[in-house]
């Protein structure tokens, strides 16, 4: 095999090398889901700390936590009412306080998670502003309206609702979720002290929700019809409540913020991550340049289906975009809003490019043996790749859909608000499997609050843990070269010739990755050592739906 070099360009401006989060690998607990010490059916933070060794035997270097705050989880904690406490459900700040502490002695760091474009309708201002009537101050601070305009929910139907004295104010997520009016300083004032109330008790930094959006456009003009996305289907085109002017200046008044933190115990800035979909890389530039956020999803590779072509289209794209703004973008190939990748990549991938409104219903065939190793696959890829990676909980167990939750357990509110025409988020929301043979694995001690498939058993921590063959060892293995090898973390790749449905790129010095996303066996690139395969290899041969590790 030749080189073929197809880095991109050195960055516009230098990196900031000593920045932690340039290359981490970042675990995405989902608090109500991951482990229950108080037997209620729900996770909570006892239960993370509970199960920490997971984590430091997994060897990543940061949890990102979802909203743990105190919510009517109109949509499952990402409508706050507090922004600065623990709901109940999860525990007590004290108990975050010692989640953080617990972390920080096994080199773990917490990032948690802000939910700047809206609250809760029973965040205590939207209660004042209904009750303070049309007019007032109070109103002010959020966005309502005598008039509604056509903007559509984010999760489908109307993003206004009526009060009963007439008015109507805009969410562009659930009516739970009411928007913030961002023009006004009393918001601005008021995620400041969120943000300083977190850093204070020793967070590493924040995943910002929806953080194109926050600011409107002045006027609230109607969209141009079409324009806005579907479920499973973003919207590409721009929309007036979609990355205006302001929301860079904003962002970078946070940057300042952190910077004034010593961040992680005195040695690097604190991380911000934005939720950022995109249509067009010259929309994140902005935000990837300079003195803003510096770093956003790299969201690319999940709607992706197994193609090796459009696997490296969009890879190219944003490693692109990341050394050319000098910006980072980390990895990512699932987490709590998507499809989990064992389904993703077990179904006909013509589904994955145009989910058909069976697919969105859950109604599809499933091949969960080839998902699965192809999942294995990209796992080798995603953490081969320069730069972070985020890995969503369970995915380290290769735990699939979870697609025959019933109607009437169903949970997010995407599933009502579609008319029950898309089955919503909750199968990949699933009490995660820790031990024993049936439900509840393990998770707590009763009934689940969504509840688990029954034939998980092979797929729990405690059955993996011993098996040389899992999908968990695969993850330990790969973390575990990844520390220690020279070549991975930040830098650039370059592709190596290949046969057509074959990736291979090298990583300097002495490393190669290679994916076969073909139907045919392809020979090994040349290699001293066989590091990790993510599946058996046929001698000198690299099966289909198989990537490995070569040195
Ligand atoms: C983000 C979250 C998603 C939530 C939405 C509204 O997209 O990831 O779970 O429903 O924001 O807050």
């Amino acid at each position: 095999m030749s080189a073929d070099n197809h880095s991109a360009e050195s960055p516009a401006q230098p990196y900031d090398q000593g920045a932690w989060w340039r290359d981490a690998v970042v675990y995405q607990v989902y608090p109500r889901s991951f482990a229950d010490a108080n037997g209620d059916g729900e996770g909570d933070l006892p239960g993370v700390l509970s199960r920490l060794d997971h984590l430091t035997d997994l060897g990543v270097d940061a949890i990102w936590l979802s909203p743990f705050y105190p919510s009517p989880l109109a949509d499952g904690g990402y409508d706050v009412a507090d922004y600065c406490d623990v709901d109940p459900r999860y525990g007590a700040l004290a108990d975050f306080d010692a989640l953080v502490a617990a972390a920080a002695a096994k080199n773990i760091k917490v990032i948690v998670d802000i939910v700047p474009n809206h609250c809760s309708a029973e965040h205590p201002w939207f209660r004042a502003a209904l009750a303070a009537g049309p007019g007032s101050p109070e109103r002010e601070r959020f966005v309502f309206r005598d008039e509604p305009n056509n903007w559509q929910s984010v999760f489908g139907g109307p993003a206004w609702t009526q009060v009963p004295d007439g008015q109507w104010y805009l969410h562009l997520f659930d009516s739970g979720q009411p928007d913030w009016n961002w023009r006004h300083p009393d918001v601005v004032a008021m995620f400041e002290r969120v943000l300083r109330f977190w850093l204070d008790r020793g967070v590493a930094g924040f995943r910002i929700d929806v953080a194109n959006m926050l600011f409107k456009q002045e006027g609230l003009p109607d969209v141009v019809p079409g324009s806005q996305g579907g479920p499973l289907t973003p919207g590409h085109a721009a929309v007036p409540y979609e990355h205006q002017p302001e929301l860079l200046e904003l962002y970078r008044s946070w940057r300042k913020i952190l910077d004034s933190y010593p961040g992680d115990r005195g040695t690097a800035p604190a991380c911000t991550v934005a939720e950022m979909w995109f249509g067009h890389p010259d929309q994140a530039r902005p935000y990837l340049t300079g003195d803003g956020l510096a770093q956003l999803f790299g969201f690319g590779l999940m709607p992706t289906p197994w193609s090796a072509g459009e696997f490296r289209a969009v890879i190219d794209a944003s490693h692109r975009l990341a050394r050319e703004t000098g910006g980072s973008i980390p990895w990512v190939l699932g987490n709590h809003d998507v499809p989990r990748m064992v389904t993703r990549f077990g179904v006909d991938q013509d589904l994955v490019r145009a989910p058909t409104p069976e697919v969105l219903l859950g109604r599809m065939d499933v091949d969960a043996e080839l998902g699965t190793g192809r999942a294995r696959a990209a796992a080798l890829l995603l953490l081969a790749l320069p730069g972070g990676a985020y890995i969503y909980q369970g995915d380290e167990l290769g735990l699939p859909e979870h697609l025959a939750i019933p109607d009437e357990a169903r949970q997010d509110p995407m599933f009502e608000r579609t008319l029950r025409t898309f089955i919503g988020r909750d199968g990949c929301r699933v009490p995660l499997p820790w031990s024993g043979v049936a439900p509840p694995y393990g998770f707590g001690a009763g009934d689940t609050w969504l509840p688990q498939p029954e034939d998980w058993a092979e797929l729990t921590v405690a059955a993996q843990r011993d098996d040389p063959g899992s999908t968990l060892n695969l993850y330990r293995a790969a973390l575990a070269i990844r520390r220690e090898h020279p070549a991975l973390g930040d830098g650039d790749l370059t592709w190596l010739d290949a046969p057509p449905g074959v990736l291979a790129f090298a990583r300097d010095p002495g490393f190669t990755l290679m994916v076969n996303f073909g139907t045919e066996p392809v020979p090994l690139a040349w290699h001293h050592d066989v590091l990790l395969a993510s599946g058996p290899l046929d001698g000198d041969l690299l099966p289909p739906d198989t990537g490995v590790w070569l040195s």
